[in-house]
Parts: C-alpha cells; structure tokens; sequence
C-alpha cells in the first residue's frame, strides 16, 4: 500500500493494494470526477505536488507521464511511498 496526502483538504489516506486511489478518495467525499476507469478517456486527471506515480494509464503521453506532475488516479498508482495530490 502507499500513502496519499490531499494538500488543499489537509487529508491523508491510505491505498490498499486492492482499491484504486479515485475509490478511496471518492469514499473520502473527496469531489473527483471519473468516467472510464480505465485510464482511457482523462476525466479524473489530478495534478500530483510532490511523489512520483505508478503511471497505468494510456491517456497521457510518454512526456506528461516523465513529468511526474499528474496522474490518473482511476488505474495508477505510486512508485513513492507518499503521493500529494493537489486537491
Ligand atoms: Fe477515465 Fe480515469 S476515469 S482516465
């Protein structure tokens, strides 16, 4: 599991292995908009502060994905123990 730290909310919650980030922050009452789910369509895009993701989307390009500043948290993960996320 890893750790994801909601820098505007002061929030931080734990990933298990089983849940994806966006399940967890929506049980949270966290307002995150997805759609596909499966890292197709870009709707649940957040802007990542600090942390490098686990990139398991096909929506970014190579580029945005090297940038570590966003992530889709529909389907990816973290490389990092702690993700903060702008939100
Ligand atoms: Fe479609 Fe995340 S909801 S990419």
């Amino acid at each position: 599991c890893f750790e994801v730290q909601l820098a505007r909310s002061g929030i931080n919650l734990t990933i298990p292995a089983d849940r994806s980030v966006a399940e967890v922050l929506i049980d949270h009452d966290v307002d995150l908009l997805t759609s596909c789910e499966q890292g197709i369509c870009g709707t649940c895009i957040t802007r990542v502060l600090d942390g490098i993701p686990e990139h398991r989307d096909r929506y970014l390009t190579e580029e945005e994905k090297a940038t570590n500043d966003c992530f889709t948290p529909c389907c990816s993960r973290s490389r990092s123990r702690v993700l903060v996320l702008d939100l």
